[in-house]
């Protein structure tokens, strides 16, 4: 959730930290802060609010120069976001600066055992007993940082990354990871230290993985990792393949704008080299052999908000594909209702970031039963596909916007490789129809860039419905996720009522909100795909508008039987059934963003979010 910096090397450090700070405030925003060394003193200073509050009082009072440093981005949990709970936080000597991502669950325990210790704590904050803890034990032991954050960290429970300063050993930044993001940038004469690589992309591409439980000192020269009790770790380096311009705007007023724009390349990227010359599928990255996919007699599928509607539509594309059963269970629910799976089901995690605590939980949970588990993921190096037993990695590149879009259109592009891919190996298919299908999606790329041709109508429509109170999306089969992620947009965007449903089901209920112009967004399917569900949602629209809603019908090019019942018109190209979630849902991303800005929200920030979640 927060986002971290630490950075020991030749440049000044502020501005480093800051930098990187920038390209991380996706993970957090209700304040920020940051730490340096400098003539053996720590300095700190802290401002709730977004990064550019703190970059203000940088330039009132500014800090000394200095080539050691920390940063923090946060999302608050304990404690509100004010300046006193803003990171870093200070040990009582003034010497030790700590920040924090993730939930110290003992932290009451510790803050009572130093309240009676005497120490006075400032803020509200779990974080906070870190640095009054690793205060404690280094001036009477003699202990180095990094072996004295290995002391606290044993006594922690919960999940923590944390990063510490010592004013009296100015070349050393130290870090401890446990169920929280961590990776290391080695540079040449700098080493770095962050949430995630995006921070420092820009000053080197080589990063090393940190497993859990594991303690990290840096100095400008050396990376030395252990666990924590100070065995030495092997570690994982590793090559960013993103391009440090890619999480830059470029020209765009906003990133999700940007985002939305690259949606047809990021379509292209993930299909990239998993085709064989014969139209068929190669993924050998996965690391799950064709035996093992054969014994698999159920699959399930765990994701949280976006990513989960990705997997609503891997279900349909699964059980028609492979005719395997397959379950889709929002990943905060799966572990406490003591699901049904063995080492013969397959699980497959889909997140975007790889560090969901929610989903990261499931799937433990998943393996602890014996089952398999596939990660879909966008971020290398992250924990989930790191603890998966395969991963197939979506090629979306930075999402730097908190509303996900051009990650779930990858989600969707995986969801079909690995859908098809498991039918190729059981023999579900023949060839023919595999490369028929492997056809029809490498021709996404081109239809997800037409449907962009639709955001001028889209803003438009915004302009027009920014007072409504709410807007009800509708839409059947794979059209049903469709709709409930064009809610999820609207809600998390434009801090409005929103919500999707499937459109067989309002009249169980839903159907009592309707009254004179609430706007309906249909998600109508191809008419030439499954006759009867496109009939009945031509009911459902009638229905709707005979109760007074105003209809915006999203319908495929030549689909005229939609045209006398609908306000407004939304046309997106004809492509097969399943995959017509990969040009839908755009319009309703242009739409979410467009109500957010005429509503004068923060479309890349919206408000009580974090990109990366990584509390339960
Ligand atoms: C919505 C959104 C969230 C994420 C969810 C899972 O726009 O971004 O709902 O989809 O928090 O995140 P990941 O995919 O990183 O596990």
């Amino acid at each position: 959730m927060c986002g971290i910096m630490g950075y020991v090397g030749e440049k000044q450090a502020l501005a480093v930290v800051v930098d990187g700070l920038r390209r991380l405030e996706y993970r957090g925003y209700d304040s920020a802060g940051v730490a340096v060394v400098s003539g053996g003193q720590l300095e700190t200073r802290k401002k709730a609010g977004k990064l550019a509050n703190l970059e203000s009082l940088l330039g009132s009072d500014p800090l000394p120069e200095s080539v050691i440093g920390i940063g923090h981005t946060r999302w608050a949990t304990h404690g509100g976001p004010t300046d006193a709970n803003a990171h870093p936080h200070v040990s009582e000597d003034g010497k030790v600066a700590v920040i924090h991502n993730g939930i110290i669950e003992n932290f009451a325990e510790l803050r009572d055992e130093l309240t009676q210790a005497g120490v006075t704590l400032r803020s509200e904050t779990d974080t906070e007993v870190v640095a009054h803890l690793l205060a404690a034990i280094l001036p009477s032991t003699g202990m180095d940082l990094a072996e004295a954050m290995r002391l606290v960290c044993r006594r922690l429970s919960g999940a923590f990354t944390l990063v510490a300063l010592h004013s009296d050993i100015p070349d050393v930044v130290v870090a401890a990871r446990r169920n929280s993001p961590l990776v290391v940038g080695r540079g040449i004469g700098e080493n770095f230290l962050a949430s995630d690589v995006a921070a420092f992309i820009a000053h080197t591409r080589h990063a090393i993985e940190l497993g859990q439980d594991q303690v990290v000192e840096i100095t400008r020269d050396q990376i030395t990792v252990t666990d924590f009790y100070g065995v030495p770790a092997e570690v994982t380096e590793y090559e960013v393949t993103w391009d440090a311009s890619a999480a830059e705007k470029g020209g765009y007023e906003t990133f999700m704008a940007k985002e939305i724009a690259e949606q047809p390349k990021a379509v292209a990227d993930t299909l990239l080299g998993r085709v064989d010359a014969a139209g068929l599928l190669k993924l050998d990255e996965m690391r799950l052999t064709e035996a093992q996919l054969r014994e698999i007699d159920k699959v399930v599928v765990i994701a949280c908000g976006t990513a989960y509607h990705a997997g609503m539509v891997a279900k349909y594309a699964l059980e028609h594909w492979t005719r395997l059963p397959c379950e889709v269970e929002l990943a905060s629910e799966f572990r406490y209702r003591d699901p049904v799976v063995n080492v013969r089901t397959l699980v497959i995690a889909i997140s975007q970031s790889g560090e969901t605590m929610d989903t990261l939980m499931a799937m433990r949970y998943a393996r602890e039963q014996g089952a398999r588990v596939l990660a879909i993921c966008n971020t290398q190096g992250s924990t989930i596909p790191r603890e998966s037993d395969a991963a197939l990695y979506t090629h979306a590149g930075p999402e730097v916007a908190v509303a996900s879009t051009k990650a779930f259109l990858t989600q969707l592009v995986a969801c079909y490789l690995v859908a098809l891919f498991v039918a190729q190996v059981r023999g579900n298919k023949f060839g023919d129809e595999i490369s028929a299908i492997v056809r029809d999606l490498s021709d996404m790329p081109r239809k997800v860039d037409l449907v962009l041709d639709t955001s001028e109508e889209m803003k438009a429509l915004a302009a027009e419905l920014k007072d409504a109170p709410s807007v009800l999306f509708i839409g059947r089969h794979v059209g049903f996720p469709v709709a409930l992620e064009g809610a999820l947009k609207l809600k998390e965007l434009a801090y409005m009522h929103a919500e999707g449903f499937a459109a067989g089901e309002l009249k169980h209920g839903p159907i009592a909100l309707l009254e004179e112009g609430v706007p309906v967004i249909v998600i109508v399917p191809s008419p030439t795909g499954r006759g009867l569900l496109h009939e009945k949602i031509v009911s459902n629209i009638q229905e709707v508008r005979a109760r007074g809603a105003r209809t915006i019908v999203i319908a495929e090019e030549g689909d005229e039987s939609v045209v006398p019942y609908a306000d407004h018109l939304i046309r997106i190209p004809a492509c097969p059934t399943l995959m017509q979630p990969l040009v839908a849902t755009v319009p309703l991303q242009v739409f979410a963003a467009a109500m957010a800005a005429a509503k004068g929200h923060d479309v890349d920030q919206p408000r009580n979010l974090a990109k990366s979640v990584t509390v339960e």
